[in-house]
């Protein structure tokens, strides 16, 4: 029997990357998504998610007296759920540094770009409009900053020749929801480790997998 590994996902949108969670992790190898939190009660993220079984809630900022009122909130309900690793999957708002202390063994993210470029919003027109040649995806962890925590996954895609948006959009999530699941999966498997003595860099034993 794999040792368990509860996971929660945070959305605020459509929700193909919990999609892709769903359908390729959750249930497998003792990979189970506890619950789905969002920030927007109107996510297409939440049905996904009531379709597959899992729980969710919504913590909208509004219904606290400050976000971190919200953010604490949103922790307690995370870790009642029993989640070890939180998955930031179009969630799009910022955590604090207090909900990342909850989650010890890592709160992980995944951005549409090669960071540290472009890191933020808009970034996949944003790399249009700066006229990048090459594009790609980052899966990474969360720290206090934007986009800004050590990077776990990251795969690059040429942008087309075209430069249509919405080919390139298409082209990047693919490659998010490959990514995605396999940075969760290496994080179950124990083979995602921070270096000693440089927290920025990031081991990752892909072999641990046998895929
Ligand atoms: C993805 O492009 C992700 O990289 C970014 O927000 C988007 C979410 O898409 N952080 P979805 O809700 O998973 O479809």
């Amino acid at each position: 029997m794999p040792e368990s590994f509860p996971i929660a996902v945070l959305v605020s949108g459509t929700g193909t990357n919990l999609q892709a969670l769903i359908d390729q992790v959750h249930g497998r190898d003792g990979i189970e998504i506890v619950g789905v939190a969002s920030n927007n009660p109107e996510a297409r993220a939440l049905e996904r998610a009531r379709g597959a079984g899992i729980e969710t809630a919504v913590f909208r900022v509004a219904d606290y007296a400050d976000r971190a009122e919200r953010d604490r909130s949103m922790a307690d309900w995370l870790e009642q759920r029993g989640a070890k690793l939180v998955v930031l999957a179009g969630f799009m708002e910022l955590v604090n540094p207090e909900f990342l202390a909850h989650f010890p063994k890592g709160v992980i993210n995944v951005h549409p770009a090669l960071l540290p470029s472009f890191p933020g919003i808009h970034a996949i027109e944003r790399q249009l409009e700066h006229g990048v040649k090459v594009g790609g995806v980052t899966v990474h962890f969360v720290d206090e900053g934007v986009d800004s925590g050590p990077i776990i996954l990251q795969e690059a895609t040429p942008v087309p020749y075209t430069r249509d948006a919405g080919e390139f959009e298409r082209r990047l999530h693919e490659i998010e929801h490959i990514l995605l699941p396999k940075a969760v999966r290496l994080m179950a498997a124990g083979a995602v480790r921070i270096d000693k003595e440089n927290p920025r860099i990031v081991h990752v034993d892909e072999d641990a997998l046998g895929d």
